[in-house]
């Protein structure tokens, strides 16, 4: 009898059809909405691998009736979906997609960086609105990027490849982790900085690192305060890193210029959100790995993953 595969959101047949001679695959039927809680604990009960996306919770509660469950591949490099620690407990294998939307998600981040700067998204609708009625001397400016320096809180996969693109730009880069990287710093001729003094020297502060405890509410009150008043924060690590509430006050009361997120605390963002209200914010639905070629790629890794486990390999991309 082959084992049980459930998948958490639809997939490309032409990814799925080679799971189908290993697995018995069932699949929640919508590309755009979410499988239901109740849905995904059923479905978990006799699960032998799971394959979810960023919004599925797998915690403690579902690993609990998960009694059969022995790998869980996640269309993500971000884990934090995912009680890693619960899952290992029960010898669960958890694998992610790390290095196929490195630079992807390199061009998204400076992308966002630069319409921030900018202000891409404002002058684009003053434009719709009929709001362009002369050539200003001031109107529409936004802040350099040439000449400026960013810094890159995770400077690990992706943080290095936007330091890449930085250094294109002519931007100098500081960077913080907890550790350094001698190696990158002699190649690229960025600088090691601790929290807060990258905060205090840049005028434009990345996120780019992991979600977890150590990193929730990394960037609050006191390190929003740290910032220049002309400093540009830019988040597409993952919401909860930066304290919302925090950021609203610091970009309602102009301690810092502006700020760009691809990452919400709670995704997809309420409409309601104040964060919404304010002019001087650039928001994005999460869309860091967003290209068809390498969303593709991440569900081969997953594939290739689910492929392994079924006969007997060593899955790719484990994480610990
Ligand atoms: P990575 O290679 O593991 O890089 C993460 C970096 O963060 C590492 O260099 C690590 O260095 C540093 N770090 C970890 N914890 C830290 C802490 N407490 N303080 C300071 N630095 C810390 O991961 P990646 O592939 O670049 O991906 C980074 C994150 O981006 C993912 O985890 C995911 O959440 C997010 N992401 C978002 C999107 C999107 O669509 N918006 C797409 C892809 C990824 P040390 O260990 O030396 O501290
Ligand atoms: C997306 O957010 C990812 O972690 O791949």
């Amino acid at each position: 009898m082959k084992p049980t595969l459930y998948i958490c959101r639809e997939m490309p047949e032409e990814i799925v059809a080679p799971l189908r001679e290993l697995y018995e695959v069932d699949m929640w039927q919508s590309t755009t909405v979410a499988v239901p809680r109740d849905v995904l604990l059923e479905k978990c009960a006799t699960a032998t691998a799971l394959w979810t996306v960023i919004s599925d919770q797998i915690d403690d509660e579902v690993l609990q009736v998960a009694s059969k469950l022995k790998i869980i591949v996640n269309m993500a490099v971000g884990y934090n979906n995912i009680d890693v620690e619960a899952a290992r407990t029960r010898g669960i294998i958890v694998t992610n997609t790390p290095d196929v939307l490195t630079e992807t998600t390199a061009d998204l981040a400076f992308a966002l960086l630069m319409a921030t700067a900018r202000d891409l998204i404002g002058a684009e609708n003053a434009l719709r609105e009929g709001r362009w009625t002369s050539w200003e001397p001031l109107g529409f400016t936004g802040v350099d990027i040439y000449g400026s320096t960013l810094g890159i809180v995770g400077m690990g996969r992706i943080g290095e490849a936007v330091m890449r693109r930085a250094k294109g730009f002519g931007m100098d880069v500081l960077y913080h982790n907890r550790s350094r990287k001698h190696g990158v710093e002699d190649m690229y001729g960025c600088t090691y900085a601790e929290l807060e003094e990258l905060l205090a020297s840049s005028d434009f502060v990345l996120i780019l690192v992991p979600y977890s405890a150590e990193t929730k509410g990394l960037i609050g009150k006191d390190e929003l305060e740290r910032m220049k008043e002309t400093a540009i924060l830019i988040n597409v690590a993952r919401g909860g890193i930066v304290d919302e509430n925090a950021l609203f006050d610091a970009l309602r009361t102009k301690k810092i210029h502006a700020a760009g997120l691809d990452v919400f605390e709670t995704e997809p963002v309420p409409l309601d959100h104040p964060l919404l209200t304010l002019p001087n914010i650039t928001v994005l639905p999460h869309i860091g790995s967003a290209t068809v070629k390498t969303r593709l790629a991440m569900m081969g890794l997953n594939q290739k993953a689910l492929l392994a486990f079924a006969k007997g390999e060593e899955p790719n991309h484990q994480v610990t």
